[in-house]
């Protein structure tokens, strides 16, 4: 991670907990984070169901709730759909966008991605924008095809947005949820390209101040080599962020890499 950027840890559901499960969770989850969140930004993307208890849990700490999809109209006939200033008004400050399993099981696709990502911003909600390819895309060498198609996608769609305005997340399909993590030379040249391609489409200082983060299969073990990566800002983490405890040894791992990256910086000096 470099040191110009806020590192974030982000914690993705999917469709898990009820209320009650959501309420013990931020109650283990607030006391155990507190500590961390000036160094890091910590979030959770919880089902529509629970988002207004850990949006009115978090609202007095810095931990950030947030939705895990929205639609890209604000209201009307649209039955079952959910939109931004909903989103908004149960307590949360980001949404996830473009998450693969929206897009292979539900069939969202590169428009209504850019579409969604668009309204959140518009909206004042951070969208956490996630691409990546599936394995098949992979060995055929396709990835960066896939990856920087669905990044210009929504880019195209963005009014000129700000590097704290919009996160992005690469997750590699094969790796989520499957225990095969990309390893970090791998998570790193993925984010580098992206990081070149944001660059390209958004300007420098965008690029530059923009996160992104690494999902897929991370957890306490292998966080802390990941996060040493230089481009790579933090994680969205499914199945190790379901425990309070995981997930809160997750926030320290990107905590002491802010550490790590200040000790770094200070042997530069040095030389
Ligand atoms: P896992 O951490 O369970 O692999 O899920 C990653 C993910 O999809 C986060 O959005």
């Amino acid at each position: 991670m470099a040191a110009q950027r806020k590192p974030m840890m982000a914690a993705n559901w999917k469709m898990n907990k009820l209320v009650r499960e959501a309420e013990d969770y931020a109650a283990k989850l607030l006391p155990r984070v507190a500590d961390s969140t000036d160094e890091v930004d910590v979030a959770v993307f919880a089902p529509f169901t629970s988002l207004p208890t850990v949006g009115r849990m978090t609202e007095d700490s810095a931990v950030m709730a947030g939705a895990q999809n929205l639609y890209f109209e604000d209201s009307g006939a649209y039955t079952g759909e959910v939109s931004a200033p909903m989103i908004k008004d149960v307590g949360a400050e980001a949404v996830i966008v473009g998450h693969s399993e929206r897009r292979e099981i539900f069939g969202e696709t590169d428009e209504t991605v850019a579409r969604k990502a668009a309204k959140a911003l518009e909206a004042g909600l951070i969208p956490v924008v996630c691409v990546g390819e599936t394995k098949e895309e992979r060995d055929a060498g396709g990835m960066w095809e896939k990856v920087s198609g669905q990044v210009r996608a929504v880019m195209d769609g963005l009014d000129s947005p700000s590097g704290d305005s919009v996160v992005f997340a690469y997750e590699p399909i094969w790796a989520i949820g499957t225990g095969e993590t990309a390893s970090p030379e791998d998570a790193q040249e993925a984010i580098g390209q992206i990081r070149g391609l944001l660059g390209e489409l958004g300007g420098e200082e965008f690029a530059h101040s923009v996160r992104i983060l690494y999902g897929g299969s991370i957890k306490p073990s292998n966080a802390a080599d990941i996060m040493a990566q230089d481009d790579v800002d933090g994680g969205l983490v499914g199945g190790a962020s379901l425990e309070a405890d995981s997930f809160a040894e997750l926030v320290e791992v990107a905590r002491q890499s802010v550490a790590q990256n200040e000790d770094d910086a200070q042997e530069r000096m040095v030389e």
